[in-house]
């Protein structure tokens, strides 16, 4: 039996305590769409590349400080220099360096509300203090509303979702711009899905040192599973954020898949073409369906608000009467009532809909 727990917690930072963890309740299910992950798998032959070239490789030796090729290939892919990408187990790694050499005691970070929860949870455990800005009803940015609350809170950071988990609203063009002028915070721009829709900070890059962009290798390069992601900064930026990551975060496997991802790159990104076709259609039939709300989506999933039935009733449905796990994301005040649909195959989302049919009543016409 473990001992009382009180002494040990008694050193744990209260800003830390009194955050709920960020945990993932993901019962096993034949339709797997509650995480935003590729529908498609990393192909076998260029796993075959990555598996032969890890075969060749030393594993008693630590992987590249600073594996200058990936550097150089990423650079090249997203049109930086070099000396301005770090890597990372993820790009949530790279969230967290950014946020750890940032932010001191009771430092402001300001982002929209709702986001993705590990902005708020991170800025706790670095002892920070986090300011969320609504979105509008319809979950739209409200650019002007962010400015002004980050200069009334002389916020430090500003985190940026876009488009926007859960909601899957983008920045408006121009957005990134006038929220560098208009503040003087650090800008992150987590685009973990910009490759499905909405503009992109990364030609932004050459006009400020204030900005951070994110992007990762796990939605629509489908490589969720092996954790590869990356910053994007100034050079002199960049520098200080490796001071907040650990030595050798990115394991040699890592590596070799990034580098064949890049050496496909058109393979990989000619699959995010079939994912936003499917959501287009997906939207389109959702749309349909009685006593739902379909928000506009600019990601890899849909947000949806159940009108006629409980939320979490019909994701319990779902997921015991058809197999099909979305994310129930109904616990935030914002998303009473909402459920995240990660966009799947086209029989995934034929499932769906038949689902949703069946529950709420009338016909949806068939693709
Ligand atoms: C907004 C956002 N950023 C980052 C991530 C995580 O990306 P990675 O797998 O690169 O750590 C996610 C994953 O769900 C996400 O929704």
């Amino acid at each position: 039996m473990p001992p009382h727990a009180a002494e040990g917690l008694a050193l744990i930072k209260a800003s830390v305590r009194g955050q709920p963890a960020y945990t993932l309740d993901a019962p096993a299910a034949r339709r797997k769409l509650n995480q935003n992950e590729s529908p498609f798998d990393f192909p076998p032959e260029l796993k075959q590349e990555v598996a032969d070239a890890i075969a060749r490789q030393p594993w008693q030796r630590y992987p590249e400080f600073a594996p200058a090729d990936v550097l150089a290939a990423l650079a090249k892919h997203y049109d930086w220099v070099a000396e301005g990408v770090l890597v990372g187990n993820g790009s949530n790694e790279l969230i967290q360096a950014t946020l750890s050499v940032t932010l001191g005691s009771g430092d402001v970070v300001v982002a929209p509300s709702p986001t993705f929860s590990l902005y708020r949870l991170l800025t706790a455990v670095m002892g920070g203090h986090y300011v969320p800005v609504p979105l509008d009803e319809q979950f739209d940015f409200d650019v002007d509303r962010l400015i002004e609350v980050a200069n009334q809170q002389r916020a430090r950071v500003i985190v940026l979702n876009s488009p926007n988990n859960p909601t899957g609203s983008a920045l408006p063009e121009g957005a990134v711009q006038r929220i560098l002028a208009g503040t003087e915070a650090l800008i992150i721009c987590d685009e973990a899905y910009q490759d499905f829709g909405g503009p992109s900070a990364v030609p932004l890059l050459p006009h400020s040192s204030r900005l951070v962009v994110l992007r990762t290798f796990s939605k629509a390069l489908g490589l969720a599973g092996l954790r590869f992601g990356l910053a994007l900064a100034h050079p002199a930026v960049a520098r200080e954020i490796a001071k907040g990551k650990l030595p050798y975060n990115v394991n040699l496997v890592t590596l070799a898949a990034a580098r064949t991802a890049l050496r496909h790159a058109p393979v990989l990104t000619a699959r995010i073409r079939q994912v936003t076709d499917i959501r287009d259609r997906f939207v389109e039939r959702l749309a349909l369906v009685p006593g739902l709300t379909v928000y506009p989506t600019a990601a890899n999933f849909v947000l949806v608000r159940c009108r006629s039935v409980p939320a979490k009733e019909l994701f319990r449905r779902l997921l015991d009467e058809f197999g099909i796990l979305v994310r129930d994301v109904s616990a935030s005040p914002q998303l009473s009532e909402c459920l995240r649909i990660s966009v799947g195959t086209e029989e995934d989302m034929d499932a769906v809909i038949i689902a949703l049919q069946q529950m709420l009543g009338q016909h949806v016409p068939s693709r």
